[in-house]
């Protein structure tokens, strides 16, 4: 495995692969490597010739206050985990990379409504910080397919929207959430759990799949399923923010006929910020939201 720092090394392996007839997969990370990026990883070597693995902890994402300062940075064991998972070229740049005017004044890339809902009404910038890392990432790493976690559900939809909109020709592909044994989604934030709460964080997930089997019954509305959500959330000491029914393919409120719907929640316990989210597919189509 190679590591390149600098967005010229970067540039010269891409287009040595490129003039070779090579397809890339491309996974972008801000590093602290868990199962779940490793799974991204076997993925991406199953579709491309070659893949690329970012890490950048990217400022601009983070809103004032918000855990940037304190992200974990575990380069050499990142490193040791993605050159044993049969990675090619590990992406690692610094700030001035990224950023070589700073961060103040730099060029925006902004997706409209989605950006502004669910994570997006409590972290206001967060994915225009997304969208335009990612879209630097992408105009220099060139990739055929890059593969994204569905635990940032709403960040997938948010990427395949501007890939859409901004004609990239890239495959955008979310794949699913890697669990602990009891259920806790995979994130590099669950490092922030003292052992009382890591005890306590699987309810999340617990609570998403209650809230998945009333709705599949259609015997409670929308609304009394979240309010139990949040309420069974609060009660156990965590500080929610959201517990919302969408629908699947673009997080809109659901509709009647809808079959596809998604669950997602945000909570605090502790020090850490904890999404998640799960799929229903309805046995009959949605009655009444
Ligand atoms: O999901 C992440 O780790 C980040 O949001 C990403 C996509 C690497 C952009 O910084």
């Amino acid at each position: 495995m190679n590591t390149v720092f600098s967005v010229e090394d970067l540039r010269a392996v891409i287009a040595g692969w490129r003039r070779e007839g090579r397809t890339i997969a491309f996974v972008p990370t801000m590093g602290n490597l868990h199962d779940g990026h490793i799974s991204l990883l076997t993925e991406a070597r199953r579709r491309a010739d070659r893949t690329v693995v970012s890490i950048f902890v990217n400022p601009i994402q983070f809103g004032r206050g918000e855990d940037y300062a304190r992200y974990p940075s575990t380069l050499e064991a990142d490193q040791q985990k993605l050159s044993a998972a049969g990675l090619d070229l590990l992406f690692a740049p610094n700030l001035d990379q990224l950023y070589p005017g700073g961060i103040e004044e730099d060029t925006r890339v902004t997706v409209p409504g989605l950006s502004t809902i669910l994570c997006g009404q409590y972290r206001p910038e967060h994915f225009s910080g997304v969208a335009t890392v990612v879209t630097k990432l992408f105009i220099n790493v060139q990739p055929d397919v890059a593969l994204f976690g569905e635990k940032d559900y709403q960040q997938v939809l948010v990427i395949k929207r501007m890939v859409h909109d901004l004609l990239m020709p890239v495959e955008v592909v979310g794949l699913p959430i890697v669990r602990e044994a009891d259920g806790l989604a995979m994130s590099s934030r669950n490092g922030y759990l003292s052992a009382e709460e890591r005890r306590r964080a699987p309810l999340i997930y617990e609570s998403l799949q209650r809230a998945a089997d009333k709705l599949r019954a259609q015997l409670a509305s929308l609304i009394a399923i979240e309010t139990a959500g949040m309420a069974e959330l609060a009660a156990a000491g965590f500080r929610p923010e959201y517990f919302s029914i969408r629908r699947a393919a673009d997080l809109d409120a659901p509709r009647a006929g809808d079959t596809r719907l998604q669950i997602l929640v945000a909570a605090w316990l502790g020090a850490a910020r904890l999404i998640d989210n799960v799929g229903v597919e309805m046995p009959e189509p949605l009655r009444v939201p």
